[in-house]
């Protein structure tokens, strides 16, 4: 009975074991460079993972983060970033960065993080929860964003010959286990030549920006169930593989984007009916964002101000919500709206990397930073918007 009951004992914890989800990470984005463009020093980063951790009435700790590059900002040797130290001294867990765009190799990306490895040694490796391998990429080198002058990209072939660089450099380190990933927009996912890559990483993180999606019926009270399409859309293009919420957020000031308004009242919103309802400790999400950093994108993310711990609004998660749970309504069916296919060009940021040098990477960590969330989904998804009639029937 005993031996019975024990050995049942520890084939549940077994079974237990093998089906372990990852942990359901919660975080915010961490570009390499402050709102002024000039670079974060350890200070900065760790006053914002203080901050993170202790925000008022948060749902859980958001003690996770995730970078965008491995190199200090500015730096031209392959520096590692002073996230790092931050984190160690914070205990933050991170999900590291490589800046794939508008390069011929990583490896000043590679370098860095092997710097960073000589110097923190298992301090960092033990908070490391994952690695991606580039950022929005597909979006930028797809007919969508060169149409819109995203900037430089990289296709799935370059990613995956990425990913395995990766590997192979760090196949004999503390690093060779844990999950390697690629960030894209959630269009990009869906999208059938970009299965390699699909295929070639451990999780798939999504960006995804209801706020964006003009002409597709984007007004707050619709942010859920446009959400929980792409959301299923993807889930359904990627099988088995893990989905991580790398980006989403509204934004709490900034020009109104087809019918989506950007207020406190309505980032609030967006929190709960996404963020409480669909991620909050059910899937590793990072939130977009705690701080903004790009300078030249007018609408702003940041949940709080001079990262104050209370927050702009009240962190706490409801117990009912709002949208319907089949997220079928006829009210995402909506045309195209002239106001979507109008949309204002978006402002720099994303297709302008500052002039320190993408091919060092740390130039394009200051894109990334302010663009993964803004700009690049300006242009994401102004072209959705353009093609909406052909989104909707082709994918949801
Ligand atoms: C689909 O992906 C491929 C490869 O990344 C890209 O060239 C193409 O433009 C994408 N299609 C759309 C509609 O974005």
């Amino acid at each position: 009975m005993r031996a019975t009951s024990s050995f049942a004992a520890a084939a549940a914890i077994l079974a237990a074991s093998v089906s372990a989800a990852t942990p359901a990470y919660l975080g915010f984005n961490s570009g390499s460079t402050l709102p002024d463009r000039s670079a974060k020093f350890k200070k900065d980063f760790v006053q914002e993972f203080t901050t993170a951790q202790n925000l008022k009435n948060a749902p859980g700790k958001f003690d996770a983060v995730r970078l965008y590059t491995n190199i200090q900002a500015y730096s031209e040797t392959s520096e590692p970033i002073e996230a790092f130290d931050a984190a160690i001294e914070t205990n933050t867990k991170i999900l590291l960065g490589v800046w794939a765009s508008g390069v011929k190799n990583i490896d000043p990306e590679l370098k860095a993080l092997e710097n960073g490895l000589k110097k923190h040694g298992s301090k960092l490796t033990d908070l490391v929860i994952g690695i991606s391998i580039g950022s929005e990429d597909l979006y930028r080198d797809s007919a969508t964003g060169i149409k819109n002058k995203a900037g430089l990209g990289a296709g799935p072939d370059v990613l995956v010959k990425f990913i395995n660089d990766f590997k192979t450099k760090f196949a004999n380190t503390p690093l060779a286990s844990i999950p390697v990933g690629h960030v894209d927009t959630w269009d990009a996912w869906v999208n059938g030549t970009n299965k390699p890559v699909v295929d070639a990483v451990d999780f798939v993180g999504v960006d995804e920006y209801p706020y964006y999606e003009n002409g597709k019926g984007n007004n707050i009270e619709n942010s859920g169930q446009l959400f929980d399409r792409a959301y299923n859309a993807v889930k359904a293009a990627i099988g088995d593989k893990e989905l991580w919420m790398t980006e989403t957020g509204w934004p709490y000031v900034g020009e109104t984007w087809d019918l989506a308004v950007p207020s406190v009242k309505n980032a609030q919103y967006f929190w709960q009916e996404v963020g409480c309802r669909k991620l909050f400790n059910k899937v590793p999400t990072f939130w977009y964002t705690l701080r903004d950093s790009n300078p030249d994108n007018t609408m702003k993310f940041a949940i709080t101000k001079n990262l104050n711990t209370e927050p702009m609004f009240d962190l706490t998660c409801p117990i009912t919500f709002k949208t319907p749970e089949a997220a079928e309504s006829s009210g995402s069916e909506k045309p195209p709206s002239s106001t979507g296919t109008n949309a204002p060009a978006p402002t720099g940021g994303a297709d302008s990397p500052t002039g320190t040098g993408a091919g060092t990477g740390t130039g394009s960590s200051t894109s990334p930073t302010p663009t993964g969330g803004a700009s690049f989904k300006t242009f994401s998804y102004a072209a959705a918007g353009l093609s909406a009639a052909a989104y909707l029937a082709a994918m949801l």
